[in-house]
């Protein structure tokens, strides 16, 4: 398939052609709303916030976003619209009970709810999605999941999706180590990363093109938060140190725009797209009116700066992409468990001196 991670992505020749056969502006076209929300919210920089957590959530809870949420899940459709199954790849067999953590608009819990009539599928965020109607088999929850879980069936796969500054370290930990508890002996654990950093295989991005340093600016913002942007390079090692095993990675790359060859990817591009181009304003606002570098940014500009992103965005001689990973790992069963505890325990005990190992995670990286 071409959506390896290390693949390079053939740009389409024909894109640069005048011609009739592809609608080169289609793709550029916001799409029309998806709902309007009938919450209020904290009003901020003209963007919306939730308020039930007593801390700052840097992601606005307004139309706008719940549409780049949309469209973020519909590119992670698009880029894995060649398997059976393109909502997750965990080998999870005849489930019942599904958490998706952060859920956003609630997107992918109502897909695997259709796609899982026997299982009941709970999405839960912090805000309420604008959702008119839902599967009978999905509910979605408005929670902090930092506070101690409460749902009392365990759960045969927790879902993660694009939580990056969503928690600090501590609060990582405390997040991972809830999942392992509250997921049956065997469940699973799937988490899907993306990088804001855009990069390109054959330096079509000239030097000093804000699309360059979109990223960094991101993420420095977000490290002076305290809510990193880390989580994509951390995921893995959170999860393993949670306790679970058979760790599998997957690696993607996600074009922005429409300039790939390969039509799965070209649509892919598109989407994302306007994933990003609805994004900019909301992921940047917060961060960079409070972390923005050297000194915090006003409303203004930062909406200059994103409106310089989604303009540079539109040139599909950028053959731009960012990267996904997708990691999913097993809860061990008691005896497995129990047979690592006694490892751990033999290995402290043979080594006063040395630092004890902690048992060997299988982990597979697939292309
Ligand atoms: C970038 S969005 C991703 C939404 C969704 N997973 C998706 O892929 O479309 C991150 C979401 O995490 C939610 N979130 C952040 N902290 C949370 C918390 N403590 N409890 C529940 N949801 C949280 C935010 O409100 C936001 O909707």
């Amino acid at each position: 398939m071409a959506n390896m991670g290390d693949k390079i992505i053939a740009p389409d020749p024909d894109m640069y052609e005048p011609t009739d056969s592809y609608a080169i502006d289609d793709w550029q076209s916001e799409t029309t709303s998806i709902g309007s929300s009938l919450y209020r919210g904290l009003e901020e920089n003209g963007r919306k916030y939730q308020v039930l957590k007593a801390t700052d959530s840097f992601t606005p809870s307004d139309d706008k976003q719940f549409e780049c949420y949309e469209a973020g899940h519909l590119t992670a459709l698009v880029m894995d619209s060649h398997r059976a199954n393109p909502l997750f790849r965990a080998p999870v067999e005849n489930p019942k009970q599904i958490l998706d953590v952060g859920t956003g608009r609630g997107s992918w819990a109502v897909d695997v709810a259709d796609m899982f009539p026997e299982a009941t599928v709970r999405g839960v965020d912090l805000y309420p999605p604008p959702v008119t109607w839902l599967p009978p088999n999905c509910i979605l929850e408005v929670d902090d999941v930092l506070q101690d879980w409460t749902w009392h069936e365990p759960f045969d796969l927790v879902h993660l999706r694009i939580l990056e500054g969503a928690f600090n370290d501590e609060e990582r930990k405390k997040l991972y180590a809830q999942i392992y508890k509250n997921l049956r002996p065997g469940g699973w654990i799937e988490q899907l990363e993306v990088t804001p950093n855009f990069t390109t295989d054959d330096n079509s991005l000239p030097p000093g093109n804000i699309l360059g340093t979109f990223g960094q600016t991101m993420i420095d913002a977000s490290m002076k938060s305290g809510r990193g942007f880390d989580l994509f390079h951390k995921c893995e090692g959170l999860i393993k140190e949670a306790g679970f095993v058979d760790m599998k990675v997957h690696n993607s790359k996600w074009p922005v725009g429409p300039w790939p060859r390969d039509k799965q990817l070209k649509e892919a591009g598109i989407v994302n797209h306007q994933h990003w181009s609805m994004g900019v304003d909301g992921y940047g606002m917060y961060l960079l009116t409070k972390y923005g570098e050297p000194v915090p940014w006003s409303m203004e500009e930062v909406q200059v700066w994103s409106a310089k992103v989604r303009k540079e965005m539109l040139n599909s001689r950028f053959h731009i992409y960012h990267t996904a990973k997708r990691v999913w790992a097993r809860k061990p069963f008691p005896e497995e468990e129990k047979a690592a505890a006694a490892a751990a325990a033999a290995a402290a005990a043979a080594s006063v001196k040395e630092e004890p190992k902690s048992p060997e995670v299988k982990r597979e990286v697939i292309d």
